[in-house]
């Protein structure tokens, strides 16, 4: 199949996220089983002084019709393999910019105009460039109105691009809101600006285009799926969700097996496998080393995340205490939230000797914390897939994950199934919250019981062989 997506991020190129590592995967993973697959990012400056532009080929230039203005663009072919390719949107004005999104105080004003201006490109692009996909495959509000673009490009000119459309929701809660005024760059007949088009609380809402105009939508596990039905999850689009039901569909997400792999990873010192942990030990002495902690007589406990109300670092904040009093260790390394970052920092000023924080985005020390934890914490308010919790699992590190969204759907309980359970999976509350960490001592403390729920949670498969071959059954049925 010739299958086409269209995203914000991708791994390696520009990251902030899931988005990113889940977008590099799916791209790669669907190439390797033969087909034809182009990617489309907007040319970010980090990408644009990155190697890997040097070999990029200008392929054609744009106009691209936005409120009142023809606004000038360019795409840029970057060939990663036999039938491969990732296609740069150049336009300096908005993508030559140090963020992807904004600055650490604020959101670029321009984002409306940015994403707008990316998601006509891109049509744009496949017209000139006579890109004729089976499948257009967006990710997120950033490319929610590229669904319909397409189609009224096709209305207009009579040419098919794409038989089908696709719309993945990597989260809801970011839904690219912004005022009505922004509707006139989207150069769509007034019929849209309505309830039932991209009105949403007297705004207009980017991932809505997605909702209701993409042929299939797609979210990042079936439990997520689930829930974005209901108020406690549907940020308020449950009701438009509602109306797509049949075409909604949840495949969880897969982890690169190459890129996280203890027995390979290039970031540590020692590597190890489900039947020999000796370098396990060792990398937990070197992380604890690095952060200037000492190994007391409780578990290390290790986070990776974006310090964000998402991530439940608010739970986290309420029990710092236990590893204090338990003498276990914390490594935590996020960046987000000042506030957040306040609150943690004083931790590890207070409890030198159990708290570690490292405020920074490093990929390096995020491979470190998986592989030198005995267990990961990750208490999400939602989430739709986590990463982490499945790197944790393959790394041997036990999560501690509340029971939402993908977390559900990818760690099997050890307290309610002691013979299967690769973590401990918890609701989202204080109590249970505090419950779950009073059980990951007793199992710590149950050596032959933990090395086995370690053993169990090394052999799981998280690969995206198995995801690959879910996508590509919803892709084949679907044309
Ligand atoms: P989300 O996309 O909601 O942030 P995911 O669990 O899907 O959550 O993915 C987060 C990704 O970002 C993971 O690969 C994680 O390791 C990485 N990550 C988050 N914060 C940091 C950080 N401070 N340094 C390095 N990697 C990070
Ligand atoms: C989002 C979600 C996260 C998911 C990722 C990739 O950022 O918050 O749960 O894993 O997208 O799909």
């Amino acid at each position: 199949m010739k299958i086409v997506h269209a995203a914000s991020e991708m791994f390696p190129y520009v990251k902030t996220g899931g988005l990113a590592d889940v977008c590099g995967s799916l791209f790669k993973s669907l190439a390797g089983v033969g087909h034809e697959v182009s990617f489309f990012l907007p040319g970010y400056r980090k990408i644009i002084e990155s190697k890997e532009f040097e070999s990029a080929k200008l392929k054609v230039v744009l106009q691209v019709e936005l409120g009142e203005q023809f606004l000038r663009g360019e795409v840029w072919a970057i060939s990663l393999g036999k039938r491969q390719t990732l296609y740069i949107i150049r336009r300096d004005e908005y993508f030559d910019r140090s963020n992807l999104y904004g600055t650490r105080e604020r959101d670029y004003d321009d984002n409306d105009a940015r994403f707008i201006y990316f998601s006509k490109a891109v049509v744009q692009a496949m017209r000139l460039l006579d890109i004729k996909a089976d499948i257009l495959h967006c990710h997120d509000w950033q490319t929610g109105l590229l669904p319909l673009f397409l189609r009224m490009a096709e209305q207009e000119t009579g040419m098919t691009l794409a038989l089908k459309t696709f719309f993945s929701i990597h989260n809801l809660a970011f839904q690219g809101l912004y005022p009505r005024s922004s509707f006139k760059l989207t150069n769509l007949p007034e019929e849209f600006n309505a309830i039932d088009g991209l009105e949403f609380y007297e705004q207009i809402s980017m991932i809505k285009g997605g909702i209701f105009f993409a042929d299939k939508i797609m979210t990042v596990s079936p439990n997520y799926a689930r829930e974005i039905l209901t108020p406690r999850f549907g940020c308020g689009l449950e009701g438009a969700l509602k109306v797509r039901e049949e075409d909604l569909v949840g495949i969880a997400n897969g982890i690169d097996t190459e890129v996280w792999n203890p027995r390979k990873d290039p970031y540590l010192l020692n590597h190890y496998g489900a039947n020999d942990l000796s370098g396990k030990a060792l990398c937990q002495e070197a992380l604890l080393n690095k952060v200037g902690l000492k190994k007391g007589e409780g578990p290390v406990y290790g986070l990776v995340a974006r310090l964000t109300e998402q991530k439940g670092v608010d739970l986290l904040l309420k029990r710092m205490n236990f590893f204090v009093k338990n003498d276990c260790r914390i490594v935590l390394l996020g960046k987000g939230d000042p506030t957040y970052e306040k609150a943690l920092r004083r931790w590890a000023k207070s409890h030198p000797e159990h708290v570690a924080v490292c405020i920074v985005l490093d990929e390096e020390m995020s491979h470190l914390v998986e592989a030198g934890s005995d267990y990961f914490i990750m208490p999400s308010v939602f989430e739709p897939c986590g990463l982490n919790q499945m790197y944790s699992q393959r790394y041997g590190t036990l999560p501690l994950v509340s029971g939402v969204g993908g977390l559900k759907d990818t760690v099997v309980d050890i307290v309610s199934d002691p013979k299967e359970g690769t973590g401990i999976v918890f609701e989202p509350n204080e109590e249970a919250y505090a419950q779950a960490l009073e059980d990951s001592l007793s199992l710590y403390n149950d050596q032959k019981a933990f090395l086995h729920a370690i053993k169990r949670a090394m052999k799981r498969d998280f690969s995206w062989k198995r995801v690959t071959a879910e996508y590509e059954a919803l892709y084949q049925d679907c044309v």
